[in-house]
């Protein structure tokens, strides 16, 4: 049997030439079988075999070379316009353009009674503004009916974005002073000499330019007097800035 198959694998390497010997493979042993009759006709091809492992990556061959880049070539032709898409779902009911219209009268008419009512507003606001404050060239003066220390009254002043009244010359000292008589209280100035005494200044830290002291003031009595009130004649007098005293602002 051994000599047969070293015979038949002789003839093979002689026979393969002419393709006239059968290979086959025997299914049940691991070898391959070779007939060495007289050629017999070609078979049917074979089905195909399996596919076989992946070969070893190949080298990374050498760099190339590189070239200009050439001018921009021309823009390319427009697309085939897409199947048209599936209609979108229905949209809600719109108003119809009348009710829209009665809508925006409605809106109209709001507008105009809103705008009545602050006219009315702004008339009773301009009155007791008359009524309550007082004017000099460009200062005007407005009394808030209280009577508080000193640090109080620049607070209230400050918070409401004037400050505690400073006049200036005559006019706007008498412009304080008929507010002081109207409310029958002696108010305090903003005028002080806190920082350094006997030196009077304005809330702003300037030097005063004016002044209308009453006959030996300010004094600085007991040493503690610090702030300015106005008498009712008008005239000021230095005053402990502890007492309390009239609000009247300035706004600018
Ligand atoms: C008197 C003084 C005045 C002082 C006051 C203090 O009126 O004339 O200068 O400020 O007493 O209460
Ligand atoms: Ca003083
Ligand atoms: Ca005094």
């Amino acid at each position: 049997m051994k000599s047969l198959h070293i015979f038949c694998i002789m003839a093979l390497s002689v026979d393969l030439v002419r393709s006239s010997v059968q290979i086959c493979q025997d299914t049940n042993e691991e070898s391959f079988t070779i007939a060495c009759g007289s050629p017999g006709k070609d078979g049917l091809p074979g089905r195909d075999g399996n596919v076989g492992p992946k070969g070893d990556k190949g080298d990374q061959g050498p760099r190339g070379i590189t070239g200009q880049s050439g001018p921009q070539g021309p823009p390319g032709v427009p697309g085939e316009r897409g199947p048209q898409g599936p209609p979108g779902p229905k949209g809600d009911t719109g108003d119809s353009g009348a009710s829209a219209l009665e809508a925006l009268k409605a809106q109209v008419n709001a507008n105009e009674q809103e705008l009545r009512s602050l006219k009315t507003a702004l008339e009773a606001q301009k009155k007791a503004l008359f009524l309550n404050s007082r004017s000099s060239g460009e200062k005007i003066y407005i009394s808030k009916d209280v009577e508080v220390t000193y640090r109080e009254a620049v607070q209230i002043c400050s918070r409401a974005g004037g400050q505690l009244a400073s006049p200036q010359n005559n006019a706007e000292n008498d412009a304080v002073l008929a507010i002081s008589l109207e409310k029958k209280k002696r108010p305090f100035l903003g005028i002080n000499d806190i920082q350094l005494e006997g030196s009077f200044r304005y809330p702003n830290g300037q030097a005063i330019g004016y002044s209308n002291w009453y006959p030996r003031e300010p004094n600085d009595d007991y040493g503690v007097e610090d702030c300015v009130e106005m008498y009712d004649t008008g005239k000021w007098n230095d005053k402990n800035c502890e007492e309390k005293r009239l609000v009247i602002c300035e706004f600018l």
